[in-house]
Parts: C-alpha cells; structure tokens; sequence
C-alpha cells in the first residue's frame, strides 16, 4: 500500500509535519487522546512525545495498525473500522483526512463528539467545498468520488457544539478541495454572575437582560431568605450560619458569614438545583476575595462561568460606624455652646452596667456613664480578676431615662459595649468578677441583669 505519511526516513504522499502544526492541537501531557483513521501513527507518536497519559489509535488497514504498532510500541493500536470506538472517554479526539470516507459523516461527527470527556475536544481536518448552499457535493477525485460539506452545511451539522474554525490545513498535491481544520466541543451552559456588593443594581441590570432573553434569573437573596424561615433543604450549619443575625436589610453579611465558615458550595448548590440545564443568571453577592471559588463552583456544576461586571452606581453611604460618629457629633453640637452639658451636680465619674450577655462570641455590655464633662466617657475598659480588656467597639446609645433622672441637657450616655473573649468563658463568673472602668474610674457592676447567651 502507498505511503501517505511521512516520516524522516520514509516520504509520504502527506506532509505529516507540516499537518501537525496546522492541526493546532491541544497540550497533550496527561490527556487522553484518540486518533480515529491513525495510519501510521504520526500524530499517536507526537502525543506520546507530549505524554499523554492513554494514547490509542484505530484503523481499518491491518498493514497501516502494523506498521504504527512497530513504529510505537508505547501506543495502542487497533485495526478496526470507527463503527466500532475503543471503551471511555477521551479528552482529544483526532479524525484527520478521513471523514470523507464515512457512509453517514454527520453521524460520525456526533459519535465522536459523545465519545469527549466534558471538556473535551473533537480536532477535524477536512475538505470544504466553496458552495454557498448546504450541500453535501461530490467531488471526484484521482483515486476516487467522495462527499464533501461546504461550510454552510457543516455549520448545520455542528449546529449543537460548540465549534471553532482554526484555519486552513496543508494543501496536498491533487488536493481538488480546500483543507480546513475546526475544533468542534461540547456545548456547555453559562452561568451569567452578577455578585456585586449590595447597591451596585445587580436585580435592574439582571432585570434589564436576563428575562427578555428568555435565561432564568436565580436570585441569592431569595435563597438565603428561604434558608432563614427554614423553606429550603438546606444543612443545619448552613441554617445556622444564615440564622446568626439574620436580617433581610443585610442578606450580604450572611453571605459572608457563609463562605468565611467554607459553606458557599452548599448555598451555590442550592441555587444551582433551581437552574434547570441550560445556560442561568445568577444574582447574589459575593465577598471579592470568594470570586474564583464562586467561579470553580460554578464550574464544578457543569457550566461555563461569565463573569458581569461594573462599577457603583452612584455615592456608597458612609460605612456604619463612621455615620454614627457624624450622627452622634451632630446631635452633641445642638447644645447650647455656653453650657456644654454642665449640671448642677457633683460630678465625679458615675456609670452603671444594665445588662452582660455573650453574643457572636463576643462579651457585650449595655448601661449607661456619665464623665465630669456630662458626656459619656471616650474610654471605657473591662477588668475580669486580673485582666483589663479593650473594648472592641463602644456605640453610644440615647437614655432619655437617664436624662431625665439625673437632669442632663441631653440623653447620648447609654453604651453598648463589645468585648473580645475566649469561647469557653462562663457568663456568670464574669459578672461575679467584672469591673468596668470610665475614663479610668472604676465602677462595681451591680445589679446586673444576665441575658442567656447568644
Ligand atoms: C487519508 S488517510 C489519513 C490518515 C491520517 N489521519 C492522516 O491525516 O495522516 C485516511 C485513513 O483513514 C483510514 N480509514 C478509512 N476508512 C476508515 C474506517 N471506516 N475506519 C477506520 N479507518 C479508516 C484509512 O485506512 C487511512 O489510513
């Protein structure tokens, strides 16, 4: 039989290095790859020499299997028609110079896309034909008569994958049609993100886009509410991740909460159940530094992530705690400039602790202090037996009752403070040894009530 491929010491009819390079494979090192109609085995050996992890190679010709076999011995090689296709999956998939030859083309187009792994990918080297139409044509050639596509009708038969045309291959001598090589994959569904913070107008743009194309727009902040009134499947470390603190004006800390505790797969999945097979919208918020493992999740369910987006739309609000300084400043600074909270009362440091519970793993107190000035005292420290603690933040609160009590121009002397503790620590010996000071002066805690923890 003639020869056709061509290696350094036997000259073919095809320019095998030639067609190795216009092929524009994928890496093959640790891939498995197919090569359906292999002849000699020129491109089995180069994924051999990339090391690919299983190589096989089939052919209808037993002399071409023989000549292969002997050429690389590390390949496996069958001769065998493609009607029959060695077991599994294969990540690359090769059918060079050879589809003219199938009774039904499409079909074997179709059998050897479903032979790919889930990202795998089908390279074709084939004749095209210049017509317009979608044709099939006949072409004869010195040898024989065979059927060739012309683009619009192999545009037809890839209609369900997704294909790339990636250029001319080789013209061989005698050539009478046109070679061209196309990757042809799995059509995988999109999963659009939308995860900006809150604020960005995630449900207008989604709104904007999603519906009217007819993709199906799943909404984060649904399926975190569902979990918090416990109508979803959710797991009980989800619930109560979602729980803690719930509040449907900050559904993004619970987000947060959820994948700081590595628990976002589980909410994704639950949003992913609802998405049905083709391509989705998703609209939740996720923490930036969580985007690539939102991206892989996504991508663990199949589909291929898009990531949208944009900036803010219009001014944030100030941060929370930087409003109530300006808020607390403001109304500070209606008091009349000549009597900036004096009172016609002995002033020493007095302060009261109203209320200890352990929330979120913090120590919090609530009560109320008044320094020599009439304000609430800047600093506030906690002392347990031997140990002073900082409080970690100290928001003032409005006590009109303490106003009114002590005669004060204005009520902003209640605190609620939040203390830094171990886990373990036992809410009744801390108030048998807690003492909070105000500025420095120490006052008992007495009376205090305990609030369960938590
Ligand atoms: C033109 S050669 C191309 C060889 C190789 N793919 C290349 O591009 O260098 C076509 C090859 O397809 C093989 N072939 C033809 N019909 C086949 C079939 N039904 N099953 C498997 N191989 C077939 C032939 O034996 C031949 O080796």
């Amino acid at each position: 039989m003639a020869q056709y491929q061509s290696f350094p010491g036997a000259v073919g009819d095809s320019r095998s290095l030639d067609k190795l390079k216009a092929l524009h494979l994928p890496v093959l090192a640790d891939k498995s790859f197919l090569d359906v109609g292999c002849n000699e085995g020129f491109f089995c050996g180069f994924a051999a020499f990339q090391g690919a992890s299983r190589i096989v190679g089939i052919d209808r010709s037993q002399l071409f299997v023989e000549r292969a076999a002997a050429r690389f011995p590390q390949v496996d090689f069958f001769a065998q028609g493609w009607d029959e296709l060695p077991d599994g999956q294969f990540d690359v998939i090769l059918l060079a110079s050879a589809l003219h030859y199938a009774d039904d083309q499409a079909a074997l187009i179709r059998t050897l896309v479903g032979k790919l792994t889930a990202n795998g990918v089908l390279v074709l080297e084939l004749g095209v034909t210049h017509s317009a139409e979608p044709i099939w044509e006949a072409v004869v050639r010195g040898i024989d008569r065979r059927l060739f596509p012309s683009m619009p009708m192999l545009r037809e038969v890839l209609g369900d994958y997704a294909w790339k045309w990636m250029g001319p291959s080789i013209r061989q001598d005698g050539d009478p049609v046109a070679r061209q090589v196309i990757h042809v994959s799995r059509r995988r569904p999109l999963a659009y993100l939308l995860m900006q913070p809150p604020g960005y107008g995630k449900s207008s743009v989604a709104g904007g886009l999603f519906p009217k194309a007819g993709v199906p727009l799943i909404s984060g902040d649904a399926e975190v509410s569902a979990v918090a009134r416990g109508e979803s499947r959710a797991s009980p470390a989800l619930v109560e991740a979602i729980r803690r603190d719930f509040s449907p004006y900050s559904i993004d800390k619970a987000i947060q909460r959820v994948f700081a505790e590595q628990l976002g797969h589980e909410l994704i999945a639950l949003l992913m159940a609802r998405a049905g097979d083709g391509d989705v919208a998703i609209d939740v918020y996720v923490p930036h530094e969580q985007h690539e493992v939102m991206r892989a999740i996504v991508a663990d369910h199949g589909r291929i992530p898009v990531v949208l987006d944009w900036g803010r739309i219009g001014e944030a609000p100030l941060m929370e705690e930087e409003m109530e300084r300006q808020a607390n400043a403001y109304y500070l600074a209606m008091l009349p400039s000549d009597q900036p909270g004096a009172v016609a009362i002995d002033w020493k440091h007095a302060g009261v602790v109203d209320e200890v519970w352990i929330e979120r793993g913090r120590l919090m107190l609530r009560g109320w202090a008044v320094g020599s000035d009439g304000r609430l005292p800047d600093e506030v420290s906690i002392e347990l037996g031997r140990k002073t603690i900082k409080a970690d933040r100290l928001e003032r609160q409005l006590r009109p009752d303490v106003q009114q009590a002590l005669g004060l121009p204005h009520a902003l002397v209640g605190y609620r403070l939040t203390i830094p503790i171990t886990a373990d620590v036992d809410l009744s010996a801390v108030v048998r040894k807690l003492k909070v000071s105000f500025d420095g002066q120490a006052t008992n805690a007495s009376n205090i009530k305990v609030r369960a923890s938590q």
